[in-house]
């Protein structure tokens, strides 16, 4: 098989980062992607450096196994933590969402504000990556660990999740108009943000690595030569009882099957 007919890889701690996918799947549909969740280990969110870098390690080659032409890591915390030891070690690119994310916070004028998980804040990862684009950037970042749960639930249009999604962005300075969600989850929980701070300029990092994505396959690797629908393979290394539930509101659409993988 040529290079450009082979599979995307993207993998997240869980099926967040099915975000990731339906923004994939929108902007390349004859894509063939495999999706590879770790959801017998999340979150990642709470965890160490080392571990989170272990972890991502692992699902790279766990991917290795459909001979990717890209791997895609969907999920913030892996981006940050993972990312340089996993480009090391890969036989195919990997890009994560970190730098995408960046880029479009950083081509907007104003302080910049970041909400991720604890892992991703305390990595300041998005800060690097936009003081490298603009070093007098002002970045303001809160950690917002509750929202995961929220959006897992599936509390969208909820009181609690205004009243708790309004306390996480109250610690952004007013001037704060541009906002990254660092999270895979996040963007499922757009009304409630939107409702908390309206008239903000929201950073979907999903999307613009969708983008990103289709740059690199304009550029030397490739797009799929068949012009069907490309498939979904979705893996994951736990399947819960309300997988299907949770995974399809992320997927905005039905979850097929799943396949469960052992580590
Ligand atoms: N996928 C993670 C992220 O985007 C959120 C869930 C977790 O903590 O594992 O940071």
């Amino acid at each position: 098989m040529s290079r450009a007919d082979r599979p995307i890889g993207v993998f997240d701690s869980g099926i967040g980062g099915l975000t990731v996918i339906h923004a994939l799947r929108q902007m390349l549909p004859q894509e063939e992607l495999v999706y590879l969740g770790d959801t017998a280990r999340l979150p990642y969110g709470t965890k160490s450096h080392h571990t989170i870098e272990r972890y991502t390690l692992q699902m790279g080659e766990l991917l290795q196994r459909h001979d990717p032409k890209l791997i895609v890591i969907a999920c913030n915390t892996a981006s940050a933590h993972g990312l340089p030891a996993l480009q090391a070690v890969s036989p195919c690119p990997v890009i994560g969402v970190i730098e995408p994310g960046a880029e479009a916070a950083a081509e907007h004028g104003g302080p910049v504000g970041i909400i991720g998980t604890l892992a991703t804040v305390g990595s300041a990862a998005y800060d690097l990556a936009i003081h490298r684009r603009d070093p007098a950037k002002a970045i303001h970042s809160v950690a917002c660990p509750l929202l995961v749960p929220l959006a897992e639930e599936g509390w969208f249009d909820d009181p609690v999740t205004d009243s708790i999604c309004r306390r996480y962005l109250n610690q952004l300075p007013f001037e704060v108009k541009t906002v990254v969600l660092g999270c895979t989850h996040y963007p499922t929980l757009l009304p409630s943000l939107e409702r908390c701070r309206p008239g903000t300029r929201w950073i979907d990092s999903g999307r613009v690595t969708a983008r990103a994505v289709d740059r690199l396959l304009q550029g030397s690797l490739g797009y799929r030569t068949a012009s069907a629908r490309g498939g979904l393979r979705i893996q994951l290394t736990d399947a819960s009882s309300r997988l299907k539930e949770v995974g399809s509101r992320f997927l905005e659409e039905p979850l097929g099957d799943v396949e469960v993988v052992e580590i």
